[in-house]
């Protein structure tokens, strides 16, 4: 499979059958991001939470391809009442797709849309496809249960903000690889504004002080997993 970085907390990925994964799709809005809504398709979008800069062109990306939703039951409402096609999940529990299993985990954040609705708890997510399991942790500070994540799901790759200000800053998203214990992290959701700006080199560098690897992804950059 191969997991692409458009920048923020978007990525996409392919799977070997050739099913395509939105997480998060930010792109228009996004001055990062090298692709833009109509560069992208999505057999599936995965919403961590509501918040505008993740649900980003979700919508527009879903009416062009019919995309189906996979959020927490409070979004997926509201993905619904927009006239789309949502699976509703809750946290802490999973559910096998024809691409693979979906898990949601607790995040810590707020989740309300850009036209003010509350969407629920805020969520992570965790993938796991063709035999690699990929935790993409959503916004949130750092929480201790990110041991019990890793424990009860081995992961090979931790998607995880380092941005600061928002969520977890590089020295709490060091200490969450430590706890979660991925064979790989890669740091998102920085960068985008100045309000986030911060070096994914120092974060490179801390998680390898611990001994676990990290890969800083171009915005833009697809790699296989
Ligand atoms: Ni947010
Ligand atoms: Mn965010």
């Amino acid at each position: 499979m191969k997991l692409k970085y458009f920048s923020h907390s978007a990525f996409q990925i392919t799977t070997a059958s050739g099913k395509v994964i939105l997480i998060d799709p930010f792109l228009d809005g996004n001055p990062t991001s090298p692709a833009k809504s109509n560069d992208v398709r999505a057999d599936y979008i995965i919403l961590t939470h509501g918040h505008g800069d993740h649900i980003g062109d979700a919508f527009k990306i879903a009416k062009r391809c019919g995309s189906l939703f996979i959020c927490l039951n409070e979004l997926a409402n509201y993905v619904a009442a927009k006239g789309f096609n949502a699976h509703n999940m809750h946290i802490g529990g999973s559910h096998m797709f024809e691409f693979g299993r979906v898990k949601l985990t607790i995040a810590h954040h707020g989740s309300m849309t850009p036209d003010n609705y509350y969407a629920g708890e805020p969520s992570g997510v965790i993938l796991t496809i063709e035999g690699k399991s990929i935790y993409h942790t959503g916004d949130t500070g750092l929480f201790y249960d990110m041991k019990l994540i890793g424990e009860m799901t081995p992961l090979d790759y931790m998607l995880l903000p380092i941005g600061d200000n928002f969520t977890m800053g590089i020295t709490d998203a060091a200490k969450a690889v430590e706890l979660a214990n991925p064979k790989t992290a890669i740091p998102m959701h920085y960068n985008t504004f100045s309000v986030i700006e911060v070096d994914p080199m120092e974060f490179k560098k801390k998680v390898e002080a611990i001994g676990k690897k990290c890969i800083v992804m171009k915005f833009g950059e697809e790699i296989e997993l």
